[in-house]
């Protein structure tokens, strides 16, 4: 149980890649006045200063190296372009960069190594003690905050989330293939549950929201249902 005086100061999020889980944080933190954090940004941002570095991704030592020397930092956002932050990696704006192809396929392998993980959960455990946060990943429920107020676990079909991947990258201009994109999704999938360290799961007192068949709304209420009762 929370030592927090005020309920649901720490809200966690966690499921799998586009099962809508920022949408559903966005909102949730918008409408209850709490600093939204998506974690995953940190995990992007690593890997991609690994790649700009030329780092082979699969240089554990390196890429750990790196990733506790970098200045990863979360601003409102400076640009009407669709972003809902701005992400400045040593000083560069790379809030964009770290959505790329290159990244989506390293990052799995980036987030599985445990110095990687330490780096940034110290950060995350940081930002978080602070209170009134709706915090997104993939392990704040089981490793970054069991202590949370309330957990959710948001999960859609893997098509349903390929599909939403797929739309968000057309519509960016980006040239991609649904099979491509489909293929990827279970790689990062797999990749995400099956390592040894913080793997995607539930947490056991977890809610379990799927949003295959729910819209961005329903999702919502639902949520703030559970923040209310
Ligand atoms: O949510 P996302 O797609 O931006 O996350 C990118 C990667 O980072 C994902 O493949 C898994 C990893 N990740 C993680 O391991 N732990 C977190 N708390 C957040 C993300």
């Amino acid at each position: 149980m929370s030592q927090n005086p005020e309920p649901n100061r720490i809200i966690a999020i966690d499921g799998p890649a586009a099962s809508g889980k920022s949408t559903l944080a966005q909102r949730l933190a918008k409408h209850l006045g709490y600093l939204y954090f998506d974690t995953g940004v940190m995990y992007r941002a690593a890997t991609l200063a690994g790649l700009r570095a030329g780092i082979p991704p699969g240089d554990e030592k390196r890429i750990t190296k790196l990733a506790f020397e970098l200045s990863i930092d979360v601003r409102p956002p400076s640009k009407a372009d669709g972003r809902p932050y701005d992400v400045i990696v040593n000083g560069e704006d790379v809030t964009w960069e770290i959505r790329s192809e290159a990244v989506d396929a390293n990052v799995s392998r980036v987030s599985a190594y445990a110095g990687v993980r330490q780096a940034m959960t110290v950060i995350q455990r940081e930002i978080g003690r602070r209170g009134k946060v709706v915090m997104v990943g993939r392990d704040i429920g089981t490793v970054v905050f069991p202590e949370a107020d309330l957990k959710l676990y948001l999960d859609a079909t893997v098509e349903a989330r390929a599909e939403r991947r797929y739309k968000e990258r057309m519509a960016r201009g980006e040239q991609v293939e649904y099979e491509e994109v489909l293929d990827s999704m279970r790689a990062r999938d797999h990749i995400d549950s099956s390592r040894d360290l913080a793997p995607l799961q539930p947490a056991e007192d977890a809610v379990i929201l799927d949003s295959t068949h729910l819209g961005v709304e329903e999702t919502l209420e639902r949520a703030l249902g559970l923040v209310q009762a």
